[in-house]
C-alpha cells in the first residue's frame, strides 16, 4: 500500500478484538513514531506502552480521577469509566517533553509528537491493525498524568487505542481542502 492509499484509507476503528498484538509490532508501531520531524531534534515525544493489566490500573486510575472531580458519581459511571482503556489490547500513551532551552518553544514539541501520533496511526493501518486517537478529560487529569510517569505541566496529547478491529471502520466521507485554502500568487 502506498503512503498516499494508507492516508485516504485510515479512519479511527471502534472496539477491538482482544488479540493482542505482537512486540514485534508494536515496536514497529514506535520505530515509524520516531521518524516524525522534531524542530532541534530534541525528540520530545515519550511513550507509555501499556497492556494486559497496565489497561486494568489506567482503568482505575481514570475511575478515581473521575471520582474526584465528580465525587456524586454512581458507581455505574465509575465503572463504565474504568472500562474504557479495555477496548483495545494496546494503548499508547503519548507525551511532550517541555523544552529545556530557550530557543526550543513547547507548541513545537507538541506538533513533532502529534505528527509522531499521526506516523503511529498510519503504520498501524498499513500492518493491519485498527487505531484511535482519544483524549477527554482524563488525559490533562494530573493523577492520569502521574501514573504514567508524567509531570503535571506536561502534556498527555494522545491515548492511541490499537488492536485488531471487531468491525473494519467505514469509510467516511471527508470534507476537501478547497475551503480551507488560499492560494498565493504573485
Ligand atoms: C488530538 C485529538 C484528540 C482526539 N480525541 C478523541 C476523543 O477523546 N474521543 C474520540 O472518540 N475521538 C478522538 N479523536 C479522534 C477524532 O474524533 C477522529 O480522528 C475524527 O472523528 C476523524 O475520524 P477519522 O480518524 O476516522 O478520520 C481525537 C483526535 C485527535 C487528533
Amino acid at each position: 500500500m502506498n503512503i498516499i492509499d494508507t492516508i485516504h484509507q485510515r479512519y479511527s476503528a471502534g472496539k477491538m478484538k482482544p488479540e493482542p498484538v505482537s512486540r514485534e509490532l508494536i515496536e514497529k508501531l514506535l520505530d515509524a513514531a520516531v521518524q516524525a520531524p522534531n524542530h532541534y531534534k530534541v525528540r520530545p515525544w515519550r511513550f507509555v506502552v501499556l497492556t494486559g493489566n497496565g489497561l486494568n490500573q489506567l482503568g482505575d486510575v481514570m475511575a478515581e480521577s473521575l471520582r474526584a472531580r465528580f465525587p456524586d458519581l454512581k458507581a455505574e459511571a465509575l465503572n463504565k469509566e474504568r472500562a474504557k482503556p479495555l477496548r483495545a489490547p494496546l494503548i499508547i500513551a503519548v507525551g511532550v517533553d517541555k523544552p529545556t532551552e530557550s530557543k526550543v518553544l513547547e507548541i513545537e514539541n507538541i506538533c513533532a509528537a502529534a505528527a509522531a501520533c499521526q506516523n503511529i496511526l498510519l503504520a498501524a493501518h498499513s500492518l493491519g491493525l485498527g487505531a484511535h486517537w482519544r483524549t477527554g478529560d482524563a488525559a490533562r487529569d494530573v493523577r492520569v498524568k502521574k501514573f504514567l510517569s508524567f509531570a503535571e505541566d506536561q502534556h498527555l496529547i494522545a491515548f492511541l487505542y490499537i488492536g485488531y478491529p471487531e468491525v473494519m471502520p467505514e469509510p467516511q466521507d471527508r470534507v476537501g481542502f478547497e475551503d480551507r485554502t488560499v492560494w498565493m500568487e504573485k
